[in-house]
């Protein structure tokens, strides 16, 4: 693959020898400017080489210029841990041996940390591990904002807020790609459900779409720098978005400068004139599965391939666009593919696992600790017994592009007993019976959670042994299976499946000494919440999910994360389900759903916050086993210029017994503006880390940026002068002061 001192030999002994070169060709060497080497490189290439770098190769490669020893690229699923090598044409794993991975907490986890230092850490090491299996692109991180909570795919985004999403996704970008291995932010954009996703079309309005749906698809681009953007399924505009124009040609390429490659997603393409002209650059996974279908070589009739080479050999159009692609694709190349300087990279190494085990550590969210009910104390306990299908299942098989072949995965009951001390038995029982399939691609997990006793027997099983255990502790939630929390589904309601809710009422009532640990990459509905004491949301946590969540039940690290996204109570207090917006309206004779997000900008807890519907747990919501106490914030003046900053300074102190780290948050509101505001907007965050009786300051810096609005009249982003609120707090609903200032 990467043999590219050999393949350039090759090639140059293949020349005759009046042919071969005297020095190293410019676009061979490493010290040149990347754009002379592209420029070089182009212009030996012929117009079937260019073409030729256009479109896959087999399922997950893209063809090099073997003759000028250009090598292929190479990418890989996906956003949390490297996926295992597939066979040239399938989808199926090729059953190699030494492609197992460390699986790394999702996405949802890491927004959860509120901690950029997190996502440099997660993209530098994952990075490691796709420069290590020959990977020069990886096919992550995902931004779609979170709209709705039966979006299947949620887990592998990070959260409902632009800003949160924005600052997390650029150390994650910038980490990955000092291993040379491009980041591919996917899916641009407007993927926000899974149901019809390549037939329906999003009408959305201006203001929705840049504030809302494309910030951290920019911070990617601009700040983070990414070397490539993966386009949606679905439509926006009529048209699909791997080749639309105005979200690639006008905005990305435009306004935002992007000098990447945009990927289709896999089997994204649908028009060869439309993928020429609306900005695709590089294409995947179409139609064919390049062995029943397709005549001679089934890659070479991609929209990308014969057909525009055809189309160019006629005069039907010319080679500007060609060129254009074909130089993103061999910048591309020699970004990643052909650059030697980062090394080899590491698969499986042990800081590989610390990283994964840390970020864990710092997404798990404690939702509600009543009666300090954790961390468990287990000085006179004898005995915790652990319920529930999701405290054994392997999770990281499953959920579609994002699954793994991970070297190992602790379970949370595994993590639990490797943890408590010698003396403390941990016993099992099963609670009741969800999923038990456990194979993706190929991949099995090896369990066998066949059980055939009725939920009545299992919930009795389960009530008995709780009367007389110390603690009782529920692991469920959702799990990677259809229309749970799985690509290409959605989920059909809100609430938990499998009549968990039934076995946690009942379990309740057996034991006051029980907590509730929801595994999911989506918020649930809770109507037991009053009854249980103690609940954290855990997320899919990879390979040390168990050892993460040990950490936090047994207090051996104190909870720090934070809610990326709302829980609502019911379903219809979210604005794309309240408004009648989910999932859009068929057309008549078509395959086409249009989709209008009528709530607009008003998404997650900014329609909470304006329309004033109370959240079961709120956006930037999570607990500590410490308290923290809050000063009064202060502004260092009371007017700013639209070019000047304001600074807030609010010191915050660690009350309690136990060192612990707390996100600050500011949330800005503008109560009189020309144009509908949301109640209030992040606009900054702080992790700070105190030890007991510490105080430290979080200190944000707020520009005009921070208080402006996307005009849509304007096509502008706009900060109207007058007064502005800032409000500092511990969660979206937990505001502990608020600043007043002016936009002079
Ligand atoms: C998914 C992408 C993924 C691609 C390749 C598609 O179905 O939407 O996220 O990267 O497949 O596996």
């Amino acid at each position: 693959m990467k043999k590219l001192t050999i393949l350039a030999l090759a090639a140059a002994i293949a020349l005759p020898m009046s042919a071969v070169p005297k020095k190293r060709p410019v676009y061979l060497d490493p010290e040149a400017p990347i754009e002379q080497r592209v420029e070089d490189a182009l212009s030996r290439m012929t117009l079937e080489e260019k073409v030729r770098i256009l479109h896959a190769q087999s399922k997950f490669s893209s063809a090099g210029v073997p003759r000028l020893g250009i090598p292929e690229l190479w990418t890989t699923d996906g956003p949390h841990g490297i996926r295992p090598e597939v066979l040239w044409d399938e989808w199926d794993q090729a059953g190699w041996t030494n492609d197992s991975c460390v699986a790394f907490p999702a996405l949802t986890c890491l927004a959860a940390t509120w901690n950029p230092d997190m996502a440099d850490l997660y993209g530098r090491t994952i990075g490691e591990e796709a420069r290590y299996r020959g990977k020069d692109v990886l096919l992550g991180p995902g931004v779609n904002i979170y709209r709705t909570p039966l979006n299947g795919r949620n887990f592998e985004y990070m959260g409902e807020d632009p800003y949160l999403a924005a600052k997390m996704v650029v150390p994650y970008v910038q980490g990955l790609q000092d291993n040379g291995v491009a980041a591919c932010v996917k899916h641009y954009a407007l993927n926000n459900n899974e149901v019809n996703r390549h037939t329906t079309n999003v009408i959305l309005d201006d203001r929705a779409l840049y504030e809302i749906y494309l910030p951290a698809f920019k911070a990617a681009v601009q700040d983070g720098g990414a070397w490539s953007i993966m386009g949606a399924y679905n439509l926006y505009n009529d048209e699909h978005l791997c080749h639309n124009r105005r979200m690639l040609n006008d905005i990305l390429k435009g306004e935002w400068g992007f000098d990447g490659v945009v990927i289709s997603d896999w089997g994204g393409t649908h028009d060869t004139r439309q993928a020429i002209t609306n900005g695709l650059d590089l294409e995947f996974g179409s139609w064919t599965n390049g062995l029943s279908a397709g005549t001679r070589n089934a890659y070479d009739n991609y929209y990308l391939a014969k057909p525009y080479l055809d189309l160019i050999k006629s005069g039907e159009v010319g080679t500007e666009e060609l060129d254009d692609k074909a130089r993103r694709v061999l910048r591309l190349i020699f970004r990643t593919a052909m650059d030697s300087r980062p090394g080899y990279g590491a698969l499986c190494a042990d800081e590989h696992y610390d990283a994964a085990r840390r970020i864990g550590d710092e997404g798990i969210v404690l939702l509600k600790n009543d009666n300090a009910t954790l961390p468990l104390k287990l000085d006179g306990t004898k005995k915790i017994l652990v319920v529930g299908e999701n405290a054994v299942k392997m999770m990281t098989v499953g959920g579609g592009s994002s699954s793994l072949k991970a070297q190992h995965e602790i379970s949370p009951l595994d993590g639990l007993r490797a943890a408590v001390p010698a003396g403390v038995e941990v016993e099992y029982v099963r609670g009741y019976v969800g999923d038990v399939t456990g194979e993706y691609n190929g991949v099995t997990t090896g369990q066998d959670l066949k059980d055939d006793r009725s939920a009545d027997e299992l919930i009795a099983e389960a009530v008995a042994k709780a009367k007389d255990a110390d603690y009782v502790i529920f692991f469920g939630g959702l799990n990677k299976s259809d229309h749970q929390d799985c690509e290409d589904s959605d989920r059909a309601g809100l609430e938990l499946p499998y009549d968990q809710d039934r076995v946690i009422s009942a379990l309740a009532k057996a034991n006051p000494n029980f907590a509730v640990v929801n595994i999911s990459g989506n918020a649930v509905a809770m109507p037991w919440v009053k009854e249980v004491p103690a609940i954290v949301q855990a997320w899919f946590l990879g390979s040390e999910a168990g050892n993460s969540i040990a950490d936090i039940l047994l207090g051996k690290v104190n909870p720090s994360g934070k809610l990326p996204m709302t829980f609502p109570v019911a379903l219809n207090d979210n604005g794309a389900h309240a408004t009648g917006s989910y999932p859009g309206v068929k057309r008549d004779n078509s395959d086409i759903w249009d989709l209008e997000y009528k709530e607009g900008i008003l998404v997650g807890y900014r329609w909470h916050d304006t329309k004033k519907i109370k959240p079961l747990f709120a956006f930037g919501h999570g607990l500590s086993y410490t308290d923290f106490a809050y000063g009064k914030a202060t502004a260092d003046a009371t007017d700013m210029t639209a070019d000047g900053t304001i600074t807030i300074t609010v010191p915050v102190t660690n009350t309690g017994k136990v060192a612990g780290e707390e996100v600050v948050q500011l949330y800005i509101s503008d109560p009189k503006s020309s144009l509908p505001r949301p109640a209030k907007e992040l606009k900054g965050f702080k992790k700070l880390s105190l030890k007991p009786g510490e105080t430290a300051n979080a200190v944000f810096t707020i520009t005009a940026d921070d208080l402006s609005f996307f005009d849509p009249a304007k096509h502008e982003w706009v900060a109207e002068k007058g007064k502005f609120v800032a409000s500092v707090g511990a969660a979206s609903d937990d505001i502990k002061s608020t600043v007043n200032f002016n936009l002079k």
